[in-house]
């Protein structure tokens, strides 16, 4: 780290990039990895604290009459839209990003099941997209893109007035994963490359005052065996390619979980932070008032 003051935006820039793996940052940010998981992904949206969770957030938007029959909002790698879905009935109309077309072919189920034509579908890679002008609020959750601060910059750009940001705060453990990852990779589970803390001072050192919402709670997927060893493999090979022994070893492992009907449940004890950011707040012109 070179020797910038911890509240100038250089300090967290560097730390944002001395967190990145850049190796994992490459397979996190292409759309081959997330069209593995796009079959599955939606499984979360049974587990009541994730639940509540979106819930939460979308009632704070509509408190601060963010979701206005007005506003224009954009959903920054959106996935399968569990946002979206929930925003688009409130605004005039939702533009969902995201780089996989396997995520976004399941919004599309959603957008005729739920009969919603204010959305519109964009599959792009953030990183060069050019948006054609600024929308109301710029959101943007759980994504590897919030490890890098230029694409942070560019929600900022891309914002008339409000950033949403959903990410990770702190905990985020998974009992069978991390034995897994201790098992196969022989480490501990390093998942430090995306947290609350280098976006929210980052964008503190830039001026801004967000607003936070914290959330904890236990996010429970149960699946068939073959599925979860599926997602277990798609989680390790992140890290690196593994061997089909390696892959043999750990369905071997979460089939011995299984229960009569061939079920896995598995836990992710977690901390997210919901954080808002208002353009017009300064920081500092909160602090002369
Ligand atoms: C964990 S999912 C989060 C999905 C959704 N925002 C949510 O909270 O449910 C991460 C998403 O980031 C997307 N993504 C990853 N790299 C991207 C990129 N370079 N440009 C756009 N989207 C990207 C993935 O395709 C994936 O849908």
């Amino acid at each position: 780290m070179k020797d910038v003051r911890p509240d100038s935006p250089e300090f967290w820039e560097q730390l944002s990039k001395a967190k990145c793996d850049d190796s994992i940052n490459q397979k996190c940010l292409k759309p081959e990895t997330w069209n593995k998981a796009a079959a599955t992904y939606d499984d979360l949206e049974k587990c009541k604290d994730y639940q509540a969770q979106v819930t939460e957030i979308i009632n704070i938007l509509q408190q601060k009459g963010i979701l206005d029959k007005k506003n224009v909002i954009a959903d920054i790698a959106c996935g399968t839209g569990t946002y979206a879905i929930r925003m688009a009935p409130f605004c005039k109309r939702v533009v969902c990003i995201d780089i996989s077309e396997g995520m976004l072919a399941r919004l599309q189920e959603k957008c005729s099941r739920y009969s919603l034509s204010n959305i519109e579908i964009i599959q792009a890679d953030w990183q060069s997209y050019e948006p054609p002008k600024q929308y109301d609020m710029v959101f943007c959750s759980m994504t590897p893109l919030l490890r890098k601060t230029d694409n942070i910059n560019k929600l900022v750009a891309s914002a008339k007035r409000f950033i949403g940001i959903v990410t990770w705060a702190g905990v985020r453990r998974n009992r069978l994963l991390a034995e897994v990852c201790r098992d196969i990779l022989g480490k501990e589970m390093n998942q430090k490359g995306q947290d609350i803390t280098t976006t929210f001072n980052y964008l503190y050192s830039l001026g801004m005052a967000p607003h936070l919402t914290f959330f904890t709670g236990c996010w429970e997927r149960t699946r068939p065996a073959k599925i979860q060893a599926e997602n277990l493999i798609w989680r390790l090979e992140m890290k690196r390619p593994l061997s089909q022994k390696e892959k043999e070893q750990i369905i071997k492992k979460v089939e011995k979980l299984a229960d009569r009907e061939g079920l896995v449940k598995t836990v992710s004890t977690v901390r997210t932070c919901f954080m808002l950011v208002d353009k017009n707040q300064n920081k500092d012109r909160i602090y002369c008032r």
